[in-house]
C-alpha cells in the first residue's frame, strides 16, 4: 500500500482511539463593567492570550487537547497612548494579549489540564480578584461545576486588601502573598500537607468559596474532573 495512504489510515485510527478533539471554552462577562480575560499556557499549543469583553459579552476559544494552563480576567483596563494596562490582574505586556505573561496577583485563577480526562479548579492560592464559575457542557455524568461566586473583595480583611486610586478594593491577597510566611505558603518546615494545615486566613477564603483552592495544600475536594469531550462555560461575576 502507498505509504501516504497508510499514514492517513493510521491518523484516522489514532484520532479515533485517542479521541483527539478540541475543547471549546466559552468565556462570558457577567460583570457590570468591562473585563479582559487572559490565558497562560503551561503545556500545549498557544491559544488566544487575551481579549476584552464588554458587559454581557462572551467569546469562544477552541482549545487544543492536550493542554494545560490557566484563565483569569483583568479589569479596570485602559489603553493610554497605546499602552494597555489594567488595575487588577495586569500581565504587564502593554497589550490586550498577554503573550505568555501571567497576571499580577491577586487574581482568581481557573486552572485546566485537558486530556483523556480533564482536570479543573478555581484557585485563590495567590488571592482573589473576580468571582467566577466553571460549568462543564456535555461530557456526561460526573462533571461538576466549580466556582467562587462570591465577591470576596467586599469582605476582604484590610490587611489583605488591594485598593485602587479611589480607595475601592480591587483584589484580596492570600496570606501567603501578603505575609510570605512558611505556615501560609507551605514552604520550609511547613512544606507537606501534614505540616501545612489551614490557617484562619485560608479558612476565611474557604468559608466564602468552599469549592476553590484556598491555599497550596487545600483538600482534594477542590480539584474536579470531567470525561473527555466536555466544553466549558467560564463566567466571570456569575
Ligand atoms: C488571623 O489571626 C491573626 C492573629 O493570629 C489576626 O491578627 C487576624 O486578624 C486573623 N485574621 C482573620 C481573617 O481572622
Amino acid at each position: 500500500m502507498e505509504i501516504g495512504l497508510l499514514f492517513s489510515i493510521f491518523l484516522v485510527a489514532s484520532n479515533f482511539i485517542y479521541g483527539v478533539h478540541s475543547t471549546v471554552f466559552t468565556i462570558k462577562n457577567n460583570c457590570r463593567y468591562g473585563i479582559a480575560p487572559a490565558t497562560l499556557t503551561g503545556t500545549g499549543d498557544l491559544v488566544s492570550t487575551g481579549f476584552e469583553l464588554a458587559p454581557e459579552a462572551s467569546n469562544t476559544i477552541n482549545m487544543p487537547v492536550p493542554w494545560s494552563g490557566r484563565v483569569w480576567a483583568r479589569f479596570g483596563c485602559s489603553n493610554d497612548g497605546g499602552h494597555f494596562h489594567c488595575n487588577s490582574g495586569d500581565c504587564g505586556s502593554g497589550h490586550v494579549g498577554c503573550n505568555g505573561a501571567g497576571g499580577a496577583p491577586p487574581a482568581t485563577l481557573v486552572e485546566f489540564t485537558l486530556g483523556q480526562k480533564d482536570f479543573y479548579d478555581v484557585s485563590l492560592v495567590d488571592g482573589f480578584n473576580l468571582p467566577v464559575s466553571v460549568v462543564p457542557q456535555g461530557g456526561g455524568a460526573g462533571c461538576p461545576t466549580t466556582d467562587c461566586p462570591v465577591d470576596i473583595n467586599a469582605r476582604c480583611p484590610s490587611e489583605l486588601a488591594v485598593k485602587d486610586a479611589s480607595g475601592g478594593t480591587i483584589g484580596c491577597k492570600s496570606a501567603c502573598l501578603q505575609f510570605n510566611k512558611p505556615e501560609y505558603c507551605c514552604t520550609a518546615d511547613h512544606s507537606t500537607p501534614e505540616t501545612c494545615p489551614p490557617t484562619n486566613y485560608s479558612s476565611f477564603f474557604k468559608n466564602l468559596c468552599p469549592k476553590a483552592y484556598s491555599y497550596a495544600y487545600d483538600d482534594k475536594s477542590s480539584t474536579f474532573t470531567c470525561g473527555n469531550g466536555a466544553d466549558y462555560l467560564i463566567t466571570f461575576c456569575p
